[in-house]
């Protein structure tokens, strides 16, 4: 069997991200700002997106080469016609020890128990307040908070259990105040809440540092109302760094790429729903797979093609994006030095 490459860095590849669809039905303005994601704004169709083959060949050649945990991510994935079947194409892969997904609820009522029958066993819905007035600003004025609840309930009843996560993005004076209420409401259930500092994914979300509260602050406003102690990692380079309540009503995570940065351990490569890999969340180019996908034979030498590409590209990687962003582009008012390119953007790369 093939040697699993590692990076520059020896850090190997464990971890796929494929996004199923660059569409999502919410316009987060630190994601997917209306002013550019109008109606005129021209999505993927449906022949330019990988088709389930195509994705389940990629994945099942990333499986050959380290890849145990697959993350299916949009825009929004459950706007993708028939998703439950490839979360089951997925699981059936060997070396496949898990498949989680991250969405923003609207649909779950109506897929979560086909999706548990396929196997998903982890579902990350974003929810970023309980405050209806900064939830519709915070969804670009598309979403429902109650419909948004809703979906987490109902995935807690197909039997995702433990398995159900809370993604929430803070941003100074937008949200922050509310973060309070949102652990409030999911302490003891069973639903572990991530505060995600906001960070400068794309291009068009004006990204700037005053925005970020960094999660040593937020730490020391949630100990203040209910004290904290920390959790171990469950694996190397884990995203979240987890806490529990001392009290005893569940766990937390804090996501802090912006004040501490986890580029180190990172083992992720992300797939877009056109078919180019990325090997950073900020990365400015990716490879097509899908030429490569669509000019070869799904026979043996066409994978071993593919097998060799991935290779390839993992072993050249040298991203450490955050790590760099730290050290240098720090200044006093947060604005950022003109950048060297563009970057890719969030909903056509997931999260
Ligand atoms: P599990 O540990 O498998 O539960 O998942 P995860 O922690 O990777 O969760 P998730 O995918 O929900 O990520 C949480 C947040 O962290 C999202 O907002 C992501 O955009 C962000 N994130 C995930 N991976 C990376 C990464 O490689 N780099 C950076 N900078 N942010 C990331
Ligand atoms: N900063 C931090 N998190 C973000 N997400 C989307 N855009 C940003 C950003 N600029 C989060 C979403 C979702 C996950 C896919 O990424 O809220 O939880
Ligand atoms: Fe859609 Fe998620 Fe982006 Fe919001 S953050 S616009 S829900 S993909
Ligand atoms: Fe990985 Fe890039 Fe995120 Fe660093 S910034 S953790 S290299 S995806």
């Amino acid at each position: 069997s093939p040697v699993p490459p590692v990076d520059r860095h020896g850090r190997p590849l464990r971890d796929l991200r494929i996004s199923v669809m660059d569409r999502c039905n919410f316009r987060c303005p630190y994601c997917m700002p209306e002013a550019t994601y109008h109606e005129a704004f021209r999505f993927l169709g449906p022949r330019e997106r990988l088709d389930f083959d195509e994705i389940e060949r990629v994945a099942r050649i990333a499986a050959e080469l380290g890849v145990t945990k697959i993350r299916l991510t949009g825009g929004e994935p459950l706007l993708r016609p028939g998703l439950p079947d490839l979360v089951s194409r997925l699981r059936a892969l060997p070396g496949i020890e898990d498949v989680a997904l991250t969405t923003n609820g609207i649909l779950l009522p109506r897929f979560a128990p086909a999706l548990h029958q396929a196997g998903l066993r982890r579902v990350t819905v974003s929810l970023d307040s309980l405050d209806p007035a900064v939830f519709a600003h915070m969804s670009g004025g598309r979403g429902e908070l109650s419909a948004v609840l809703k979906g987490v309930d109902a995935a807690r009843a197909a039997g995702f259990e433990g398995g159900v996560k809370i993604n929430t993005v803070v941003q100074r004076g937008v949200n922050d105040a509310g973060v309070p209420d949102i652990l409030a409401r999911f302490r003891h259930t069973g639903v572990a809440v991530r505060l995600i500092e906001y960070m400068d994914v794309g291009n068009r979300n004006g990204w700037d540092r005053v925005d970020v509260v960094p999660s040593d602050e937020l730490h020391a406003r949630i100990a203040a109302l209910w004290p904290l102690e920390p959790l171990p990692p469950r694996y190397r380079g884990e995203v979240a760094r987890r806490y529990r309540y001392v009290d005893g009503a569940g766990e937390i995570g804090f996501v802090s790429s912006v004040s501490a940065p986890f580029c180190g351990a990172c083992s992720r490569a992300r797939l877009s729903s056109d078919g180019k890999l990325y090997t950073c969340l900020f990365a400015t180019t990716g490879t097509d797979l899908r030429a490569l996908l669509r000019d070869s034979a799904g026979d043996a030498e066409g994978d071993q093609k593919l097998r060799a590409t991935l290779s390839r590209i993992w072993r050249q990687r040298t991203d450490r994006y955050s790590e760099e962003r730290a050290r240098h582009r720090i200044s006093p008012h947060g604005e950022e030095k003109p950048s060297r390119q563009e970057k890719i953007e969030m909903h056509y790369i997931g999260g």
